[in-house]
């Protein structure tokens, strides 16, 4: 989600995995990405579409954001990401996300963003999905800017009876 031009499509297709979208609202990213590809564009199925009201094909195993959902500063917004998530990710499957920690800056390329614990991305999912892992990292920016990440890895629950 969010998927940019960035090297990861890239990578997972290099490692062969099939069966890849990649979402983004920007036309010209997915362009970027798909010419980045080659030949490898075939294994991807490129989705230009808003985050908030984006369908799938079926079910996902892996939901993977970086950088994305901080974008989505008002509660209605993040209420619409938290849907979407809850209805695309198979049960038993993944997502992993990172967004800027509460250390992490409070504008990104002159947006507002929301800053995370990862605590409070837990809590944002908790009706479907456990956290199971997280961790905070600096990445150091083309301009050697550190911005400080929350990552975490959430499990869908299988059977939802067994909520807390
Ligand atoms: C900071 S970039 C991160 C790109 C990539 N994930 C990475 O880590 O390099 C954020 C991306 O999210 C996309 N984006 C922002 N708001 C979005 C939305 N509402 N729906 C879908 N994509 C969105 C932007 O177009 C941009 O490509």
């Amino acid at each position: 989600m969010g998927a940019g031009a960035s090297a990861l499509v890239l990578d997972l297709v290099q490692h062969g995995y099939r069966s890849i979208d990649a979402v983004d609202l920007s036309a010209a990213a997915l362009a970027q990405l798909r010419s980045r590809l080659g030949e490898g564009a075939s294994a991807v199925r490129f989705v230009c579409a808003d985050v908030r009201e984006v369908c799938f094909d079926g079910p996902i195993d892996l939901w993977h954001d970086r950088a994305t959902f901080h974008f989505l500063t008002t509660a209605a917004d993040r209420a619409a990401y938290v849907a979407r998530v809850g209805e695309a990710v198979a049960p038993g499957g993944h997502v992993v996300m990172a967004t800027f920690s509460e250390h992490g800056p409070e504008q990104c390329s002159g947006l507002p963003v929301a800053r995370y614990s990862a605590a409070a991305l837990a809590a944002m999912f908790a009706q479907q999905f456990d956290l199971m892992h997280s961790f905070e990292l600096d990445h150091i920016t083309p301009w050697g800017t550190p911005q400080s990440f929350t990552h975490v890895l959430l499990h869908r629950r299988r059977d939802p009876i067994a909520a807390p």
